[in-house]
């Protein structure tokens, strides 16, 4: 533990004995329907919290189509799941990636099914030895509901809920608060209303999914930001760079870089709910093993 430790204190330049060590955020990204651009926000996302000078590990959570190596165009000799068989430490399968960020990569081909509680849970366990080195954690998940992505979003912090303006999108998108609010009345949700007309649009499609969320489950949704529909993404998807450093002020850039900005001055969301269990990787990996046993 002690190498992995000094490994990541080198990568990230964060030394422990001269900085007071701050715990890691949670923020699990995640949609009801697929395809709605949940990897490209996580991605550039951090790329933005980083620019803004904080230190951001990805975990690539998508344990069966893992894709954030392609999107950044690094090849990632080790993933979860040579953490996940011993083979490999997380020091060993974190990688240091275009724009500073860090990616714990996902193993793409892994049956979910085959990801069961016990190596979930050796994955889990090997998380805390980041929450001195990171501030920010951002978890990207596959779509829908299923027993992995609902317990790492009911232990973050935070969830960012993505959906477009599509109604089926939309109608999807509530069904996931549901679930999530059902778990956990206190959690934060966030909104990222994606591929927008316009900005008057994303927020009225925002309204309405605040509307439904105070009237059924009286429960408040968080603004993120209203991303424009951008044909620089898919640019930037087949050249395998970053959108924020494929084009740093196309219009999804900027307003990507706009709503970390909005999210940092806003205190994250509602920050400390009282009575809550203080954040970290512990308290994830703590309320994670709770949920699985
Ligand atoms: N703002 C946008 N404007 C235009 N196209 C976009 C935008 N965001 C995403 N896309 C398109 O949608 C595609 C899917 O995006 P992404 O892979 O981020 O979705 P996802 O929600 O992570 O998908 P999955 O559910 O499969 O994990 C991208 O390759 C891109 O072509
Ligand atoms: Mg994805």
């Amino acid at each position: 533990m002690q190498d992995q430790a000094d490994g990541l204190r080198r990568m990230t330049g964060k030394n422990s004995t001269t900085k007071p060590s701050r715990k890691t955020k949670t923020i699990v990204v995640t949609s009801g329907k697929g395809g709605v651009g949940k990897s490209n926000f996580s991605l550039n996302f951090s790329l933005a919290l980083r620019q803004m000078g904080f230190q951001v590990g990805i975990l690539d959570a998508d344990l069966g189509l893992a894709n954030l190596d392609v999107l950044m165009g690094v090849t990632a000799p080790y993933n979860i799941t040579h953490l996940i068989s011993g083979q490999k430490t997380l020091k060993e399968i974190i990688l240091k990636c275009p724009g500073g960020v860090f990616l714990i990569p996902g193993g793409s081909g892994i049956v979910s099914a085959l990801i069961d509680e016990r190596k979930l849970r050796v994955l889990l366990e090997s998380l805390p030895v980041l929450d001195e080195y990171f501030d920010y954690l951002i978890i990207d998940t596959g779509a829908g509901i299923n027993k992995q992505v609902l317990s790492f979003a009911l232990a973050a912090e935070e969830v960012v809920v993505v959906t477009t303006p599509d109604p089926t999108s939309l109608a999807d998108a509530f069904n996931i608060i549901k679930v999530i609010h059902r778990g956990s009345a206190d959690l934060p949700i966030g909104v990222v209303v994606n591929q927008a007309d316009s900005t008057r649009h994303g927020e009225e499609v925002f309204s309405k999914l605040h509307k439904v969320s105070r009237n059924f489950l009286e429960k408040d949704l968080y603004l993120i930001g209203i991303i424009p529909f951008d044909t620089t993404v898919s640019k930037a998807v087949r050249a395998q760079v970053p959108l924020l450093l494929y084009e740093k002020n196309a219009k999804s850039s900027l307003a990507i870089k706009r709503a970390a900005s909005d999210y940092l001055m806003q205190g994250n969301l509602k920050a400390s709910i009282p009575g809550k269990e203080a954040g970290g990787l512990k308290s994830l990996l703590g309320k994670m093993a709770r949920m699985l046993r």
